[in-house]
C-alpha cells in the first residue's frame, strides 16, 4: 500500500475518529495535539493512519498515539509508521523515544517490541486512575500502562 506521511498543520483537521481507536479519552487526546506533531498517513483517496510525537522530557520524545484506520490494519502500516515516527524523532535530534501501552494490548507489544523498543517499566493502575470506563481487550482487563523505549 502506498502512502505519504505529513506533518499536520492545522490541529482542526485532526483525525479523531483514528485518535480515538488508539486512546478513548477524547480530553487527552485534544490535550497533547495542543502540544505535540500530528503526522498523518494518506493514499490518494482517505486518511489511513495517525501518530502524534511529542517531547517529554530533554531529549525523549513519546509516541503518545498511533493508530491505523481498522480496513488497512494488519498489513504492516502500524510498523511502517512506528519506524516513521523513530525517524522523525531522529530528524528532532531525540535521543530516546518512549511509547506505552496497555497491559491488555498483546499485538502492540508484539509490534513495538518487533521495532526495537524495549520494555523499561510498569506504571501499574494507570488506567484505572486515569480512565473513567474499564477496558478490555484479549479477555484481560487493561489496568497497568507497559512502558518500553528505544535508544536512538
Ligand atoms: N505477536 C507477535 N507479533 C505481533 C502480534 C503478536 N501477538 N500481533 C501483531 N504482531 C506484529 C505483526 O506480526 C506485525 O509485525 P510483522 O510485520 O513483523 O509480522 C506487527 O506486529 C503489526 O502489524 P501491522 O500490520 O504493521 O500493524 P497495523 O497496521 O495493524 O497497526 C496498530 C498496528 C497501529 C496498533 C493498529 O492495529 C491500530 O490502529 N489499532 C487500534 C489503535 C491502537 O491500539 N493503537 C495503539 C495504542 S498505544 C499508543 O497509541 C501509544
Ligand atoms: N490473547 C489472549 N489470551 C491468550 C492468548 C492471547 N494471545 N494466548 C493464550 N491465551 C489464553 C488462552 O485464551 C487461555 O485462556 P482462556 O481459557 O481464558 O481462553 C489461556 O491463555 C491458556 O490456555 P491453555 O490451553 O490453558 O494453555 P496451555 O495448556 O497451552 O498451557 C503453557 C500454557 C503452559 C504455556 C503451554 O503452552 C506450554 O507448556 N508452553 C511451553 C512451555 C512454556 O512456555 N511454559 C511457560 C514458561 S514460563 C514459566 O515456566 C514460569
Amino acid at each position: 500500500m502506498e502512502f505519504t506521511v505529513q506533518l499536520l498543520k492545522n490541529m482542526k483537521d485532526a483525525p479523531f475518529e483514528l485518535l480515538l481507536l488508539a486512546d478513548p479519552s477524547k480530553r487527552n487526546v485534544q490535550e497533547y495535539l495542543q502540544r505535540g506533531r500530528c503526522y498523518i498517513a494518506a493514499n490518494r483517496l482517505e486518511t489511513i493512519g495517525v501518530f502524534v510525537l511529542l517531547w517529554t522530557r530533554p531529549g525523549t520524545m513519546e509516541i503518545v498515539n498511533i493508530a491505523v484506520r481498522e480496513e488497512y490494519q494488519g498489513q504492516g502500516i502500524g510498523k511502517q509508521l512506528v519506524l516513521r515516527a523513530i525517524g522523525e524523532a531522529i530528524e528532532q535530534h531525540a535521543r530516546t523515544v518512549e511509547i506505552g501501552t496497555g497491559n491488555s494490548s498483546l499485538s502492540q507489544l508484539g509490534l513495538y517490541q518487533k521495532c526495537g523498543f524495549r520494555i523499561t517499566g510498569v506504571d501499574r493502575d494507570f488506567f484505572i486512575r486515569h480512565y473513567d470506563e474499564a477496558i478490555f481487550e484479549n479477555g484481560i482487563p487493561c489496568r497497568d500502562m507497559i512502558r518500553l523505549s528505544y535508544d536512538i
